[in-house]
């Protein structure tokens, strides 16, 4: 581990923490906020301490923090870089969570990491179950299908949740933020009319996946919230509920974007176990409450490091 505090300096927790892995990422953060809204100990590392794909770097983390879990956010999602650099994203995507699993199997501990929607291929008439059958159509979809077959395998009790499309007011880097910038700004702004998902909001996903970890679940689950739109729906939906003008979305036909991956034209996910999460409108009230909220407040000081 490059570890900035000496090795040998005792953690400061009183029991042991969670581990979080991709400190700087969406996921990352949101976690390290839940944690502490719900007084959770956690510690939470960027590449620069735990290279998900280095085992040693892995070992030595765990020894030093003696985590009750580990929860692995870190991964390659640029979906079209991946098709020119399939190494690198099978490294983040499936090696590291390979040897995550490994590791905490050989330590009898708990691993939460996170696949996508895109292990499917689109098919479908109706939206995708834990059980449907997975054919990924492009290399990111591949990697996240190798790193569940590969978790799973290496430690049976892991907890694997399929996710898709984040949006959270508790960072910048997602489509409704851009869609509600673009609209406030009076810009226009393209959005695909035939891609068809169920969004995620970030604060759902991330306490819903606590939950079921603290619950000792374990296999394949999908969380995202409940409602099955176009991205260029739910540009329309996230901009009429702010009370914004909708006439500058443009509905366009994916191939029109030129991305070098293929997506499927429908991965909406839903769980067997039931709605798990609120419904897309639900969270969209609440992703402008949190965006009031945000810019009225500084945050807990425990997020600015
Ligand atoms: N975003 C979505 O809409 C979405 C949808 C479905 C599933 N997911 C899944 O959810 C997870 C989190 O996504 P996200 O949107 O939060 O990603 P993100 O914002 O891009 O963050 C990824 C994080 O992973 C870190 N990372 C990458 N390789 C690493 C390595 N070898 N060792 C340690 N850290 C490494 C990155 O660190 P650096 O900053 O150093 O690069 C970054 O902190 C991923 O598994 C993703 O596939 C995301």
């Amino acid at each position: 581990m490059k570890t900035t505090s000496p090795a040998t300096a005792p953690p400061p927790f009183s029991s042991p923490p969670l581990l979080i892995t991709g400190r700087t990422g969406t996921l990352g953060r949101a976690f390290r906020r839940v944690c502490h809204i719900r007084g959770l100990e956690a510690v939470c590392l960027g590449r620069a301490e735990l290279d998900i794909a280095d085992l040693a770097c892995i070992n030595q983390a765990l020894d030093h923090y003696q985590p009750w879990a580990v929860v692995n956010t870190a991964g390659y999602v640029r979906v079209d870089e991946a098709e020119a650099d399939e190494a690198r994203c099978y490294r983040e995507n499936a090696v590291g969570p390979a040897l995550l699993a490994e590791a905490c199997a050989a330590r009898g501990i708990q691993l939460l990491t996170f696949s996508s929607d895109l292990v499917f291929d689109g098919q479908q008439q109706h939206a995708y179950f834990e059980t449907d059958r997975a054919r990924p159509l492009n290399v990111y979809g591949h990697s996240k299908l190798r790193a569940e077959q590969v978790v799973l395998a290496r430690l049976p009790a892991a907890l694997v949740v399929r996710t898709s499309s984040f949006f959270s007011a508790w960072d910048s880097h997602n489509f409704v933020h851009h869609a509600l910038a673009a609209a406030r700004a009076g810009q226009p702004f393209a959005a695909a009319e035939d891609l068809l998902i169920t969004p995620t909001y970030v604060p759902d996903l991330v306490n819903t996946a606590l939950d079921l970890l603290l619950d000792e679940e374990r296999g394949i689950w999908h969380l995202t919230n409940h409602g099955t739109c176009t991205w260029a729906e739910l540009a329309r939906q996230a901009v009429g509920a702010a009370g914004l003008d909708a006439a500058g979305i443009v509905p366009r036909p994916v191939a029109s974007f030129g991305w070098a991956a293929v997506r499927p034209t429908f991965s909406a996910l839903r769980s067997q176990q039931g709605i798990l999460l609120p419904s897309v409108e639900s969270a969209l009230q609440r992703y402008l409450a949190d965006e009031q909220l945000l810019q009225s407040a500084s945050p807990p000081a425990v997020l600015a490091a």
